[in-house]
Parts: structure tokens; C-alpha cells; sequence
């Protein structure tokens, strides 16, 4: 079962079932007025430090959720030495023994989930159904790096050579791994690359996002629970632009494993390229401007509920996002139709309520940012339509849904991380200047295409570069083991997340020979 093909992958929890809901909203209910602190966890102890920040709920920004001690120089040198020094011993730890505690995690987050939900609805404003997917996924990271480190890690592999010798070749880890991840997936991502690094045997110094430090406390916490060391495993929240480049450079890191945008990877690119000592691996899962192209044969309808949960759905923070809609010209009108009255029953609002669709985004900087963009937009571009703020979304950061009509994909000069559609219209003779202008802006994340005329999908689909291709549903949402998930490019590195192959980024080869 190389690919670990049975394997489930975890179920989440059916909410529209009334009396599955019930008793899971009370217990969410109980948690959402809880106030969460923490700190850095090093050697297994939370620690406090003098410098503590309040942290707020992005959908009611007045509402202080609790507080959070940042690393200071000392606490990072400690938790780097000591997961340098446990580094031999986690090593040899056998794999299986590995993925047990892993998979033991992975029952500890379904144990808490109502705790976790909460925490993402007031950390990240995540909405319901978002939330439980982030626990879902990240139970499925656990669960799947586990049966890949028991499948790669735990035996040799023995290589032909003469009479007289014996060789094989086995993975190892690389030692101290750093790992930084964004705010958009922060349990999931978080998660992911912290038990990829450990299942592949090495100690992982795990730096969050400073917007959700709080979840990433919560999540190391049950990870001590389930019996990893505090040696193998130290949380050092801190502000990635004080000290991110100091972690990187630090010549005890062994590889660094990041998510989040394409300028900081490039600046993680530079601090490693002047780094003295070692040369070490960058894994790098960054943004996207990604693109749907949907030709005449599509189902309208379909197109249109496909196109609404990518480009809006968690609010457009979804590095997969659709950004760009290239729509031919025979049906663009009754697409953008149908599209203007699906946007009029988006609901806005407390990402904590079950008909809420759209919540806040991550941050006021965020919000300040993407409104610019619509403003922008306003001057360059034709509204298509733009969802409605309310005195109720106008207590956090909210941004509403809002689409365009463009004419090139050159107009966005970045990736806009929020709701925000771009369309436009081509003809059917054009279809390989769209491919061009798609792969001009150098991204290769996800592509959407709808077509009922199965020479131009693949056509489409072997042309324009991207890691994730998805015909004829939304482009969003990847599944572990099912969907293995990552891009190219301006996009990253390649590594595919949730894939078969991910644990071979974070591992090393020793090669022994014996003479018999
Ligand atoms: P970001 O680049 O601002 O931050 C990501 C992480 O890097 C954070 O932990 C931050 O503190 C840290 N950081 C910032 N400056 C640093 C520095 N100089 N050195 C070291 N670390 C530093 O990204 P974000 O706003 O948190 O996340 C959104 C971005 O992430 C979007 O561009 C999105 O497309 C991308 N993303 C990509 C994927 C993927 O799988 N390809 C998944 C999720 C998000
Ligand atoms: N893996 C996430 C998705 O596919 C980013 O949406």
C-alpha cells in the first residue's frame, strides 16, 4: 500500500444534521467567550516573556480574545540548541513510533475540535464550515505523514552491488527544521509542515504567523499531549520581519519549510543565499494569480457556483483562489448574470452563525490593502458587482465580494489576497493568447477550466502552467493523499503538499556500504 490508498480521510462532522449540530454548537458556544494566552513552548513549557500583545477578533475588533508573549533573542537561541541536541535521538527514533504519536494528535484535534473552531472563528474569522474543514485537513496531514514515515522511514533499502558487500540506502532527517506558515490555513498548513519535518525525523522549530500564534499554541500543546518530545518540537511565535531573517540564518537550521507570500520566500531566498555554513533546502509554497478559463459548452449555472466558491469562498483567502475569469464572449453576458444574482445572496457577517457565507478578513492592513485595489479598480476596470457591507460587518475588517471587467491580466501587477474577481472576455480564436497571458505572470498555483469539449480541456490543461488543474468544478479546497496540493513558478518550489512524494523534501539519503 505505498500510497497509503487505505487510508480514510477524516469525516469532519455533518452540521446540517440537527442532532449532530446541537450538542457541537453548545460546546463551541462554551468556548467562544473563553480568553486564550500563550507564549512561546520550549522544552515543552509555555513561557512568558515582557512583551505581550492583545489579540482581537477580526470580525469585532473591540472583542480582545486574549494575549500573546512574543520569543525574545534568548528564548529562540534556547529552543534552536535544544532541538539541535534532540535531533540524533528523534532520528533514531523508530518511524513507527514516530507516526504513533502523529496519529495520536490526530484523534486529539477531533477530540477538541469545538475548542479549535472556536479559536478559528476568533482568531482568523473563519467561518463554520471553514473551521471544521481546517481540523479536517489537519487531522488528514497527521494521519497521512504517519503512514508515509512508517512506509519510507522505517526499513533500509537494500541496493545490488558484487559478492562480498552489502549496500542500502535509507532516509533520514536533515536536523533542525524551521518551519514558517501564513494565517489563512492556521491549524492545516501549520500543522502540515510541522508533522511532515518530524514524521521525516526531524526536530522542527515552528514559527506561526503572528495574525493566528494563539491556534498554533493550542495545536503544539495537543501535539506534547499526544507524546511528541518538547525537544523535537519548539513554538516560537515572533513577528516575521524582526526576527524571520534571524531564524533563517541561524547556522543551526537545517532546512526551512515556508508557506506564505512570494516576496517573503524571495527574501528567505536571499538571507539563505548569504548565509555562511552549510547549504541548506528551501521549500517554498507561495502565491497565485490564478485563472478559470470556461469556453461556450459549459453549464452556465454550474460555472457560476463554482466560480463563486473560488473566488469568494473564505473570503478570497485561499492562496488556490480564482483571481482571473476568462469567459468567451458567447456566453460572458449569462455568466455575469447569473453571477450578479448569486453575489446578492452572499451573507456577510459573524463567521460564528451558520448563514454566514463571507467573514471578515485577516486583518486591517488587509482590509486597508484590497480596498485600495477596488478603488483602483473602480477607475481602471468595469464593476461587475459588489456585495453590500452592514453596520454589522463595519464593527471588523470586512471586505465586500466585489467583481470586475477587465481587458488583461496585466492590470493586477500582484496577487490580491481577498475576495476580489477579475473577468474577462475572450473569443474563441483567442484562446491561446489566454493561455499566454495566464502563463505571462509567471504564478503556476491552481487553474480552472470549464468545457464540455474534452480536446479543448486537456488542450488547456497541458498548456497553462499550473500545480493543481481542476475541470469542471470549483478550484479550491485540495484533499490530502487525494489532491496532492502545490505550484510552480512564482508559486514555489514544486513540493506537493499532501502528496506522495513530500517527506522525501524534508529527508536526507545515507548510502552504507559494508564489506562482508
Ligand atoms: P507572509 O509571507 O506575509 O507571511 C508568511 C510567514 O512568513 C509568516 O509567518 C510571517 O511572519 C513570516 N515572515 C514574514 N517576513 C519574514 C521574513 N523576512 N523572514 C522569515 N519569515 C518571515 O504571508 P501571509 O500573509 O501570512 O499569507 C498569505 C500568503 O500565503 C498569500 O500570498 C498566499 O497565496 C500564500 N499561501 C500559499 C499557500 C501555498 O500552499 N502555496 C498556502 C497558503 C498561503
Ligand atoms: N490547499 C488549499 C486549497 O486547495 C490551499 O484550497
Amino acid at each position: 500500500d505505498l500510497f497509503g490508498e487505505s487510508r480514510k480521510n477524516s469525516a469532519g462532522i455533518n452540521i446540517d444534521i440537527e442532532s449532530i449540530n446541537q450538542p457541537f454548537e453548545e460546546k463551541v458556544q462554551s468556548f467562544l467567550c473563553k480568553q486564550w494566552t500563550k507564549g512561546p513552548i520550549v522544552d515543552g513549557k509555555l513561557l512568558e516573556t515582557d512583551d505581550i500583545s492583545d489579540i482581537n477578533n477580526p470580525f469585532q475588533t473591540s472583542d480582545v480574545i486574549g494575549q500573546i508573549h512574543w520569543s525574545d533573542d534568548e528564548i529562540i537561541q534556547q529552543a534552536i540548541a535544544s532541538a539541535r541536541d534532540f535531533f540524533p535521538e528523534w532520528n533514531n527514533t523508530p518511524a513507527g513510533n514516530r507516526a504513533r504519536a502523529l496519529e495520536k494528535l490526530a484523534d486529539l484535534l477531533e477530540d477538541n475540535r469545538e475548542e479549535l473552531v472556536a479559536l478559528c472563528h476568533k482568531e482568523a474569522g473563519k467561518t463554520i464550515h471553514d473551521a471544521i474543514d481546517e481540523i479536517r485537513e489537519a487531522v488528514d496531514f497527521c494521519r497521512y505523514y504517519a503512514i508515509q514515515a512508517r512506509e519510507k522511514f522505517s526499513d533500509v533499502m537494500v541496493m545490488p552491488g558484487p559478492t562480498g558487500e552489502s549496500n542500502e540506502l535509507r532516509l533520514c532527517g536533515r536536523g533542525v527544521f524551521l518551519c514558517i506558515s501564513p494565517w489563512n490555513f492556521p491549524l492545516a498548513i501549520f500543522l502540515g509542515q510541522v508533522t511532515a519535518a518530524l514524521a521525516a525525523g526531524n526536530t522542527a522549530i515552528a514559527k506561526p504567523a503572528e495574525q493566528t500564534s494563539l491556534i498554533a499554541a493550542r495545536a503544539i500543546e495537543l501535539m506534547l499531549e499526544a507524546g511528541v518530545p518538547g525537544q523535537a518540537i519548539q513554538l516560537l511565535p515572533c513577528e516575521g520581519s524582526k526576527a524571520g531573517s534571524a531564524l533563517v540564518s541561524h547556522p543551526d537550521i537545517a532546512g526551512v519549510a515556508f508557506t506564505g507570500s512570494t516576496e517573503t520566500a524571495r527574501l528567505i531566498n536571499q538571507t539563505l543565499a548569504n548565509r555562511s555554513g552549510p547549504i541548506i533546502p528551501l521549500i517554498a509554497e507561495t502565491g497565485g494569480q490564478n485563472a478559470m478559463i470556461v469556453d461556450s459548452t459549459a453549464l452556465p449555472e454550474q460555472v457560476v457556483n463554482d466560480v463563486v466558491k473560488s473566488a469568494f469562498g473564505s473570503a478570497g483567502q485561499r492562496c488556490s483562489a480564482l483571481r482571473v475569469l476568462y469567459v468567451q464572449e458567447d456566453i460572458a453576458d449569462r455568466i455575469i448574470e447569473l453571477l450578479q444574482g448569486a453575489m446578492k445572496e452572499l451573507v456577510l457577517g459573524d463567521p460564528s452563525q451558520h448563514s454566514t457565507d463571507i467573514g471578515p478578513v485577516i486583518d486591517e492592513r488587509a482590509r486597508k490593502g484590497l480596498m485600495a485595489h477596488i478603488r483602483r479598480m473602480k477607475k481602471d476596470a468595469t464593476l461587475v458587482a459588489e456585495c453590500s457591507l452592514t453596520s454589522q460587518t463595519d464593527m471588523g475588517h470586512f471586505v465586500p465580494p466585489t467583481a470586475f471587467e477587465i481587458r488583461t491580466i496585466g492590470q493586477l501587477e500582484k496577487e490580491h489576497f481577498g475576495p476580489i474577481l477579475h473577468i474577462i472576455r475572450y473569443k474563441a480564436k483567442e484562446l491561446d493568447k489566454v493561455i499566454e497571458e495566464i502563463n505571462s505572470t509567471g504564478f503556476g498555483l491552481t487553474l480552472g477550466v470549464h468545457s464540455r469539449n474534452e480536446v479543448t480541456s486537456t488542450r488547456i490543461q497541458q498548456s497553462v502552467h499550473a500545480g493543481n488543474a481542476y475541470i469542471n468544478r470549483n478550484q479550491i479546497g485540495a484533499v490530502v493523499g487525494v489532491q496532492p496540493f502545490g505550484g510552480q513558478g512564482l508559486s514555489g518550489t514544486g513540493p506537493k503538499a499532501g502528496g506522495p512524494h513530500y517527506l522525501y523534501r524534508f529527508a536526507t539519503e545515507k548510502t552504507l556500504t559494508v564489506n562482508t
